[in-house]
């Protein structure tokens, strides 16, 4: 007989492809083409293989496991091999007629025939992407560690397993045989390896391009402090060699029997029966896939009793009794076919790939992430290039790695741009920092719209019903400048706005218009300027002549999306002090830091006014925040904007005195070391405090009188050159005001601010007519109350409003006293807290 020779050079270049594709990710935890592709080439081998027996060979990639171990770690041979597992997929595109699930249907028959038992018991479980361990324990105790390998042969990591926490170093319980080899896989946790890589990109370190390859190259560090360093994790899911001792007969019971001993078992993993109770399995991880703490590349299905496992065998490298059922592949190979750049709120230059459309993972990607220039570098992406995209649970499409095989000729590192696409400014890097920025600031309309999208968004002012396509167009118009012109927007605005997004040309407006508008009385026109920059459909600058005072047709028109708009807006004038700064959209400061300003500090007129070295003493506020903060507030632009928010009506209704907590914090030396002035560490500041009796005296002070008072020569020297810049003699003046300032309106611990309703409980429940309950809620706390949200006993009182339901039941019940809106709103209008 005569094999083709097509079958034959086909064969020969899937087991050379594979090889190398194998090597490169056992042995240097690298990956050269997606799992996906090498799950389809592997196939195509077996299937060619199985054509032509005659060609089949020992040493084909379809009949090794894993990878050689390496020579740097001692070598452990496995008494009981570690196997790897056979796959089934579900056809994503199956043809009229054809059975999707026809592997999994296949594999359950072949147990049912060689059982002949119908509808089998199978353990479930996820399919951990990371790297498979044995785990060996001798009377108890972890003795010794060890990779895969090629499943015969595996590599010691004893050392680097042991800086595991959640591994056992010695049992819980007892009744353990007395060798107890425990396998299951080594993970890295999402958000683990998301922070880790965030900081690698900031600090330039290496990136890890998936967290399965930061947990295997984790573990084959030689260095366990390395090791250490890297968040890694551990679930247990079967069995090597056990001598001594009696384990239970099914594979879910010793899970069981193995999560007492104190070995992590996944909670994911649960007992069902035939085909049916599998596929039910497949779709239910399938659709909580994206919300796990750790990628999974599918489950695997694991006849339960272990008579039945013996009875079915193994086949060359996997056993008949298991299966795994892969999901769609989040790695997927695609072009790119330009590399743009995404200017955000703050200004940050984002490279960002567009890609030739690709599923991955059950969506249509066709923008991945670059991270930024430095990334770019490291990955050398160019336009042209084959890469490998990755999408995992709700995280933005990353691009992992290129391809270099596949580079076609001609292609040139890619540079950041010199200009900002948006508005043409130069985009510059800030010395040691990792993030390019346009230098546009707010006259970008990138960044202003950035920065209205977030004002606006609803753990910022919380404006409900404006959508990023009207802030675009709002800018566009030119009607929004900044964010406080959202306040002056009135309702005819929002209506023609909305009517030109919802038309398609400007004839089919003014024709709309025609329609809607039923012009009154005449003379003056209003000018409406829309640049609606819609791009495709062509539209630039429209100037929209309309009479002074018309009236909408209500009937036609949706009105009511403008109305609500506007009641929004009115809404959130009323605001807390923590949301008005997180709205401001301040560099580094989010919603916690946002939170601890308000807390600390409580009023906004103090904290737009304060030098930024203040800002230190707000725990978790170190030196760059503080600095962004006063950077932020020096600019006339932000000044202008904050007194804008206030003339049209912005109130903050939580103002109170600065914490008790912070008037221990207000201290000279604190002053003095917050600075940041070379040399002045906290010790010499201190010495400098006790020493002289304020800034001004310091200020004036002599080398010499710093030495004499007892600080090195070098410390005192450093101090006069930093005093000799008249920028910062300026910021240390302002600051030792600003402590004085700070001391005189910071009550003594203990002491309250005005609080008619200190120490007493309120609970709010039902609708209120004439506030929305966050506003009724803070200005309760501005009182002194604290509000909860359930009814007890110790509950002061319960303010109802309609359609309460059981708050108010429970309150009558307890005997709490009820008061009603109109009974709250008196209450609030006595003590000053006036709508
Ligand atoms: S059982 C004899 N169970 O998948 C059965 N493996 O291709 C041996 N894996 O090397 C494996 N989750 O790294 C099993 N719940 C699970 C698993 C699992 C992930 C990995 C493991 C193994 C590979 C098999």
């Amino acid at each position: 007989m005569t094999t083709d020779t097509s079958a034959r050079q086909r064969i020969a270049a899937l087991r050379e492809q594979l090889r190398l594709a194998s090597h490169a990710y056992h042995e240097n935890d690298e990956q050269l083409i997606p799992d996906a592709d090498y799950d389809r080439l592997m196939r195509e081998l077996e299937a060619l293989e199985a054509a032509h027996p005659e060609l089949d060979d020992e040493q084909s990639p379809s009949h090794q496991i894993g990878g050689k171990p390496s020579s740097r770690f001692a070598e452990v041979v496995h008494a009981v091999p570690m196997l790897s597992l056979g796959n089934a997929f579900t056809n994503p595109v199956p043809k009229p007629g054809e059975d999707p699930d026809k592997e999994v249907r296949d594999f359950v028959r072949r147990i049912e025939e060689v059982l002949g038992r119908h509808d089998p018991v199978f353990a479930v479980e996820p399919k951990f992407d990371g790297l498979a361990i044995s785990l060996r324990y001798e009377n108890g105790v972890f003795v010794q560690g060890a990779t895969r390998g090629d499943g015969a042969t595996g590599e010691d990591v004893t050392a680097n397993l042991r800086q595991i926490k959640v591994i056992p170093q010695q049992l819980d319980g007892e009744g353990w045989p007395q060798v107890l080899e425990v396998r299951g896989e080594v993970y890295m946790p999402r958000a683990d390896f998301e922070r880790y890589n965030e900081q690698a990109r900031l600090h330039g370190g290496k990136v890890l391009a998936n967290p399965r390859n930061g947990a295997a190259g984790s573990l084959r560090q030689l260095d366990s402090k390395v090791s250490a360093q890297r968040p890694l994790s551990f679930y247990a899911y079967g069995l090597g060699e056990v001598q001594g001792g009696q384990l239970p007969a099914t594979h879910s019971a010793t899970l069981a029997q193995l999560a007492h001993w104190g070995f992590p078992v996944s909670e994911l993993c649960q007992v069902v029966a035939g085909v049916d109770g599998l596929l039910g399995y497949y779709r239910d991880i399938g659709e909580r896939r994206d919300g796990l703490a750790f990628d999974i590349d599918g489950v695997v299905y694991k006849l339960d009793d272990r008579e039945g496992q013996q009875a079915m065998g193994f086949v060359a490298r996997a056993p008949r009794w298991a299966i795994a059922h892969k999901f769609p592949a989040q790695e997927q190979t695609t072009t790119v076919e330009a590399i743009e750049i995404q200017i955000g709120r703050t200004g940050a230059a984002t490279p960002v790939a567009r890609l030739k459309p690709v599923h991955v993972a059950g969506v249509v990607v066709t923008n991945a992430t670059l991270h930024n220039a430095d990334q770019i570098a490291r990955l050398d992406v160019r336009v042209g290039d084959a890469v490998i995209v990755r999408r995992a649970g709700d995280v933005i499409p990353e691009v992992v790695s290129v391809i270099p095989d596949r580079r076609p000729d001609g292609t040139t590192p890619w540079k950041m741009p010199a200009a900002c696409p948006v508005c043409g400014a130069e985009i510059v890097r800030e010395e040691g920092e990792a993030v390019w920025r346009c230098s546009g600031e707010l006259s970008c309309p990138a960044q202003r719209k950035e920065a209205i999208v977030h004002f606006a968004s609803r753990k910022a002012m919380d404006i409900d019903g404006l959508g990023d396509k009207y802030i675009e167009t709002l800018v566009d118009a030119g009607i929004v400048r900044g964010v406080a012109d959202l306040y002056a927007l009135d309702r005819d605005q929002l209506l023609l706005l909305k009517l030109a997004l919802d038309t398609d040309s400007p004839q089919a407006l003014a024709a709309q218009l025609g329609q809607h508008l039923q012009p009154e009385g005449s003379g003056d026109t209003l000018n409406y300027i829309l640049r609606l920059d819609a791009g495709d459909s062509g539209w630039r600058a429209q100037v929209l002549s309309l009479p002074a005072r018309f009236q909408w047709n209500t009937k036609k028109i949706a009105t009511r999306w403008a109305d609500n708009l506007i009641a929004a807006l009115q809404a959130s004038r009323r605001t807390t002090l923590e949301r008005l700064l997180f709205a401001l959209g301040i560099q580094h400061v989010g919603e916690s830091t946002a939170k601890a300003l308000s807390l600390w500090f409580g009023d906004l007129e103090l904290i737009r006014h304060l030098p930024w070295p203040m800002f230190k003493r707000v725990p978790d506020i170190g030196g760059e925040v503080a600095r962004s903060i006063g950077h932020f507030m020096a600019q006339p632009g932000n000044q202008q904007a904050i007194d804008d928010l206030l003339a049209r009506g912005v109130q903050i209704t939580d103002a109170h005195a600065p914490s008790a907590k912070l008037r221990a914090e207000l201290t000279l030396a604190n002053l003095l070391s917050d600075l940041e002035i070379p040399k002045v560490t906290p010790v010499r500041a201190r010495q400098l405090a006790q020493a002289f009796a304020s800034v001004e005296t310091i200020r004036d002070e002599s080398a010499h009188n710093f030495v004499t008072a007892g600080l090195p020569a070098e410390t005192a020297n450093a101090l006069v050159a930093w005093l000799d810049v008249d920028a910062n003699a300026a910021l240390l003046s302002a600051a030792g005001k600003a402590l004085d300032e700070l001391l005189a309106r910071t009550p003594e611990a203990g002491q309250h601010s005005d609080g008619v309703l200190e120490g007493k409980t309120v609970v709010l429940t039902g609708t209120l007519a004439q506030m929305s309950r966050d506003d009724a809620k803070a200005r309760l706390e501005a009182l002194g109350a604290k509000v909860a949200g359930s009814v007890s006993k110790k509950t002061s009182f319960v303010v109802a409003g309609t359609e309460a339901g059981s708050k108010l039941d429970k309150a009558n019940e307890l005997g709490v006293e009820v008061w009603d809106e109109a009974r709250l709103l008196a209450f609030l209008a006595d003590n000053g807290e006036n709508a």
